[in-house]
């Protein structure tokens, strides 16, 4: 595999609830013309290219340096475009449709067989998602074809929710970065298995409690027993999301924790080593002075947490901390995805303090 292929990646600033006509268009020729395009959905940003080209798609992974056994989002922007893309759409996958497209839904449904196998690595089946970022929806409508495109950051870094991010990762590796601003969610979507009963094998954007308010059988997949991951959906590796600082997961009870997370800061700087804290913007905080905190705003459903997650972990391994402390937020609503994510860039290793 060539991993030392170069492109020069152009940018350019759109509005993100109106955007340019003329560079939605150069866009959509630069993806029907084989190329690679970065674009804002309200999750995090996609690295897109047309799903029907096998060729297209296979630099996808080489932009990412992606391993293959991770299969491609297809996205689409509207539902005529599902019979295309699958072989059968069951009636529960438009029960979800109706309910939560256009927005952070992905569906695992059966491939149609003249869809590229790369796309799923093989496998027979298909992921979907109608994204809702007005960005996104123009360039699919444009292109007219449904583009294939995982999260923008290169492979094991965090997800990428703003433009400087997708440059962080991917400058000189991409042809085109539409930059439509920070996205709103923060956290990746959803992704929901349909090829036999409901589960969910991502938690994300859409929580499993509105899914049941759907289909009332919907399950999740076990994936961590303990300590070990038990079972994994394709592409759900350990070693995800990680930045180069080790990442510290603490649970327990919110004052118990801070104080361990100060004593362990102590004992880093002591050791000659930088830290940094995913706080909540309530806690009482009482770190080292040489500690960088950064704050993250919280309601009831966590979406401010989320928002801010990704771009928090960046900012403290661009400032040069070896270790970042983070913390269980809770599961409420977005709590189970923020969760997910957290355990993943620790490795799937947790701090339990009483
Ligand atoms: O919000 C999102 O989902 C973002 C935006 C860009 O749409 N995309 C995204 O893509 O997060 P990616 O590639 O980073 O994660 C997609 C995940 C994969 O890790 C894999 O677990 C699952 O979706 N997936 C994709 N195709 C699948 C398939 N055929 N069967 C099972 N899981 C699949
Ligand atoms: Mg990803």
């Amino acid at each position: 595999m060539n991993l030392s292929e170069t492109r020069s990646t152009k940018v350019i600033r759109v509005e993100a609830c109106t955007p340019d006509p003329a560079a939605i268009h150069t866009a959509a020729q630069v993806i029907q013309n084989g190329g690679l395009v970065a674009f804002p959905t309200e999750t995090v940003y996609g690295l897109g290219a047309n799903a029907l080209d096998a060729d297209a798609i296979r630099s996808i992974y080489r932009a990412k340096q992606r391993p293959s056994g991770d299969p491609i989002i297809a996205h689409i922007y509207s539902l005529a475009q599902l019979d295309q893309l699958a072989q059968h759409v069951p009636p529960a996958a438009l029960a979800f449709a109706e309910a939560f497209w256009p927005g952070p839904l992905t569906l695992i449904l059966r491939r149609a067989p003249e869809i590229p196998a790369v796309l799923a690595e093989g496998m027979d089946t298909i992921a979907v998602r109608m994204p809702a970022h007005p960005v996104a929806t123009s360039l699919l409508r444009t292109a007219n074809l449904p583009i294939g495109a995982p999260s923008a950051n290169r492979f094991t870094r965090p997800s990428a929710t703003s433009a400087d991010h997708v440059l962080e990762d991917l400058a000189g590796r991409i042809d085109l970065l539409l930059d439509g601003g920070p996205s709103n969610i923060g956290i990746e979507s959803t992704v929901l298995d349909l090829t036999e009963h409901p589960r969910i094998l991502r938690p994300g954007g859409i929580t499993l409690d509105a899914l049941r308010a759907v289909v009332p059988e919907v399950t999740t997949a076990s994936r961590f027993l303990g300590e070990k991951e038990l079972s994994i959906s394709p592409g759900q590796m350990l070693k995800h999301y990680s930045p180069r600082a080790q990442l510290l997961l603490y649970r327990g009870p919110d004052s118990a924790v801070l104080a361990r997370q100060a004593e362990n800061c102590a004992d880093a700087e002591a050791a000659g080593q930088r830290s940094g804290v995913l706080a909540l913007a309530t806690d009482e905080l009482a770190f080292p002075a040489n500690t960088l905190v950064e704050r993250l705003p919280k309601d009831s459903s966590l979406a401010g947490v989320s928002n801010a997650l990704f771009a928090a972990i960046r900012t403290l391994d661009s400032q040069g901390c070896d270790i970042i402390l983070a913390r269980d937020f809770g599961r409420s609503g977005l709590g189970e995805a923020i969760w997910d994510r957290l355990l993943r860039a620790a490795e799937g290793k947790v701090i339990d303090v009483a």
